[in-house]
């Protein structure tokens, strides 16, 4: 399968992911938290660039059907009713409600690629889910990392390795993009003590430092969640859900 890789969703253009299946990965900790918002029964997960966009989302709402969630700097935003830790996506709180996501990298890189053909969120929980899909819906894959304020984060590139790993089957074509054969190589070093690798990343090492210990147990669980959030006007949905009401 064709691959290309962008290890920040910094200089992503439209042109770089019009007409492609575009997999957009924020492990620490975006799409771990819609992925399990989608899996609790959100009805769907609305990605903001900002406080100003997600502010009027929520004016043109019902104020029970909607729930604002994210961060800033790691914390919960002032007003909003959750913040970023998956754990506090529960199904009484998420039941049948769309969820207005604002956050520093994760909502941002899905926003970026919204021009997309097709769009999903991915991380290592619904990390088979992903897979599954594009094996069968797609030829060639640009994988999106959301990084971390502009820089390669580990976690998402080990993610996109093991996408890559499994999309492969375990064997590297050539050629293959620079940054593709990076993924690739990172995982295959790391992934006998993936979990070592994954709490070594300058985020994991930053989120214990700030008692968030319980969400790195929880997003490097690896196909825990049977899940496709899936882009369409302007939301994540399930995938059954967004394709049956298309
Ligand atoms: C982000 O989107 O920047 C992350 O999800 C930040 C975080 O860990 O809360």
């Amino acid at each position: 399968m064709d691959a290309e890789v962008f290890l920040t969703h910094s200089n992503v253009s439209d042109d770089d992911v019009q007409d492609r299946t575009v997999v957009v990965i924020d492990v620490l900790r975006a799409c771990s938290t819609i992925v399990t918002a989608l899996d609790r029964g959100a009805r769907a997960v609305m990605p903001v660039l900002d406080m100003a966009q997600a502010g009027k989302l929520a004016s043109n709402l019902d104020p029970d059907v909607y729930r604002l969630g994210g961060e800033r700097g790691g914390e919960k935003i002032e007003g909003y009713h959750l913040g970023n830790s998956p754990e506090e996506y529960t199904e009484d709180v998420v039941q049948g409600r769309d969820i207005i996501l604002n956050t520093t990298n994760g909502t941002r890189a899905l926003r970026r690629a919204r021009e997309a053909d097709t769009l999903v969120a991915a991380c290592f929980l619904n990390a088979g889910r992903v897979v599954d899909f594009i094996r069968r819906t797609a030829e060639a894959v640009t994988i999106v990392c959301a990084g971390r304020q502009n820089r390669l984060a580990l976690e998402d590139t080990l993610c996109a390795g093991l996408l890559l790993d499994r999309l492969w089957d375990g064997s590297e074509p050539y050629p293959v993009t620079d940054s593709a054969h990076t993924a690739y190589t990172l995982y295959h070093t790391d992934r006998d003590d993936l979990d070592s690798a994954l709490r070594g990343a300058n985020h994991a090492e930053w989120l214990s430092r700030q008692s968030y210990e319980a969400d790195l147990d929880y997003c490097f669980r690896i196909d825990e969640l049977p899940v496709l959030p899936y882009y369409t006007d302007n939301r994540l949905r399930l995938y059954k859900d967004a394709v049956s009401s298309a």
